[in-house]
């Protein structure tokens, strides 16, 4: 409210361009807060569920960034615990969050189905692909060398008796995550 207030002043051009600057700042930095808060806690996920939050996560995200991004989810998940949902959620976050970040790709597509007793979720893109370097250390045994984002996912997957892969599809990434679920 108060940089609002001094955009009425009259300032010297070098100061209204600061400014100016401050605005898109305070701007950004507030709409990041809003981001992180959702991934601390999906506020629809508990009430709405899993299909409309990921509906609501992904208009979000289209809008955003400007990628489109195709949903597609099974009729057939059946339920699915709380903790795990929130996990998907989070895969379906995080992975879009490096499609937007790394891919360049102008689009992705989101895919959530039910395979025997596990589910599966896969994000998929178009663009440069994750850099072989990267897909190496992804490899070994210290998942830690590579940025937070994967190797957290991985972590908590894994704590709930789940796998992540990250392959590289022709062109882009295809992140997949599996995991076994209650009802059969
Ligand atoms: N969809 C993608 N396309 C291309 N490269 C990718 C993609 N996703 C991940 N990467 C590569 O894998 C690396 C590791 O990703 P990761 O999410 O673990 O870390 P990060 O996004 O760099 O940082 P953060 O800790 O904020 O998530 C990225 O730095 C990037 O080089
Ligand atoms: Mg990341």
């Amino acid at each position: 409210m108060n940089l609002q207030r001094m955009e009425r002043m009259a300032l010297p051009p070098q100061a209204a361009e600061t400014l100016e600057d401050s605005l898109g700042l305070a701007a950004q930095t507030s709409r990041e807060i809003r981001t992180l808060s959702h991934l601390l806690h999906p506020p629809l996920l508990e009430e709405a569920g899993l299909p409309s939050s990921l509906r609501w996560l992904v208009h979000g995200f289209a809008q955003r960034s400007a990628v489109e991004v195709r949903l597609d989810i099974a009729d057939d998940l059946g339920r699915l615990s709380t903790e795990l949902e929130i996990t998907l959620f989070r895969i379906v976050q995080e992975s879009l969050t490096n499609v937007h970040r790394h891919s360049g790709s102008p689009s992705a597509s989101v895919r959530l189905r039910r395979s025997g007793p596990e589910v599966v979720v896969e994000i998929e893109d178009q663009g440069v692909g994750v850099p072989f370097e990267v897909c190496e250390r992804l490899d070994v045994a210290n998942p830690g060398a590579v940025g937070v984002g994967i190797a957290g996912m991985r972590e908590r997957l894994s704590q709930l008796g789940g796998k992540l892969e990250i392959l590289r599809a022709s062109p882009g990434t295809l992140v997949r995550a599996r995991i076994r679920s209650e009802s059969p």
